[in-house]
């Protein structure tokens, strides 16, 4: 059974005692609920890849809470210094070289000689990293393949029977996962758009982001597989309009009228947008319909980041 934990100061103890004790919990983050064990403990680790059901050993974010935490683990150079000091705590990811004494898991890494560290904003999940007192590795709390679970109910749909605890802190913020930037070689690459706008992120580097996957460069994120935040119905986009039978899934004031249409923001909000888009995705999955209709989103700000999901989500699988 999977213990439904308040997210108050005996849950917060309590869940820091299971990571400690090599268990896994679903925690809140800003972004996402994220699967958590302890990142220096490979046994701990291999228990999030079994309950995700993940295909391969992709490697895996670790949080810290805080900077200088974070700076134990990895080599920060200028760019990912100044990033760091921008947005951190915040809903941004930096892949760095390993420190000489990281002590992140082989397995956490998949083996490279990188690191993916994050210092995570909400509070409930700084008061767990400060508790556990080592890194703590967290993929979203879905399970492989599927959408990312923004609410403990969209975990225990996926995990329930499979994780030791929940922690139960309400829906999530952002909605969308972190930003992802490698800071390896002097050219700050992004892997992965997410809660921080690309150009909120140029602003701070002076320079554009080098794009992941462009000619010449060294491919994405291994976890950057095509189909991934699939619903079960298929996923149609940038329609004008649903289609019989259709769901539909609208952005902006002009929404038709539908049974079975949700809005991820009625003013064009894409921050509105952002903190809907998973759990929205679930609720028309529900539905039944073979097919989810979404209206075109603007790719500008969280806009890059809501577009990737969805196309994602789209991809054939
Ligand atoms: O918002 C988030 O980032 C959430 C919350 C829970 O923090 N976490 C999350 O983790 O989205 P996950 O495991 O679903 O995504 C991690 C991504 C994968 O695409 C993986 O390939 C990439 O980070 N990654 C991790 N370590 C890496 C590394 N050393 N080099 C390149 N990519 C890496
Ligand atoms: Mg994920």
């Amino acid at each position: 059974m999977t213990k439904r934990l308040a997210a108050d100061a005996a849950g917060i103890a309590e869940a820091a005692a299971i990571l400690r004790a090599g268990g896994l919990v679903a925690l809140p983050t800003e972004t996402v609920y994220g699967l958590a064990a302890d990142a220096t403990a490979g046994t701990a680790v291999a228990g999030i890849y079994a309950a995700k059901e993940r295909p391969s050993f992709n490697p895996l974010i670790s949080h810290l809470p805080d900077l200088a935490g974070a700076r134990r683990q990895g080599l920060f150079d200028a760019n990912a210094l100044a990033l760091a000091q921008a947005f951190w705590p915040g809903p941004l990811t930096l892949v760095v070289p390993a420190s000489p004494g990281c002590t992140v898991s082989d397995l956490a890494r998949a083996g490279l000689a990188t690191v993916a560290l994050r210092v995570p904003a909400h509070p409930v999940a700084h008061a767990v990293l400060e508790a556990a007192g080592r890194p703590i590795a967290a993929p979203s709390a879905n399970r492989s393949g599927r959408i990312s679970a923004t609410s403990a109910a969209h975990v225990l749909a996926d995990l329930d029977g499979r994780i030791d605890a929940v922690l139960d802190a309400g829906p999530t913020e952002v909605g969308v996962e972190s930003t992802i930037v490698a800071c390896l070689d002097g050219a700050p690459r992004l892997l992965r758009p997410g809660g921080i706008p690309r150009a909120a992120l140029e602003g701070v580097i002076g320079r554009p982001l080098v794009q992941a996957g462009e000619a010449g460069q060294a491919p994405i994120a291994p976890g950057m597989l095509t189909s991934h935040y699939a619903p079960a119905a298929r996923v149609r986009l940038d329609a004008d309009a649903p289609r019989e039978g259709e769901a539909w899934l609208g952005f902006g004031p002009e929404t038709p009228s539908h049974p079975h249409a949700l809005n991820l923001s009625p003013t064009g909000d894409l921050r509105e947008a952002a903190s809907h888009l998973f759990g929205y995705l679930r609720r028309l999955d529900e539905t039944g319909r073979k097919t989810i209709a979404v209206a075109r989103i603007p790719e500008q700000g969280l806009g890059e980041a809501i577009n990737d999901r969805l196309r994602r989500a789209a991809a054939p699988r």
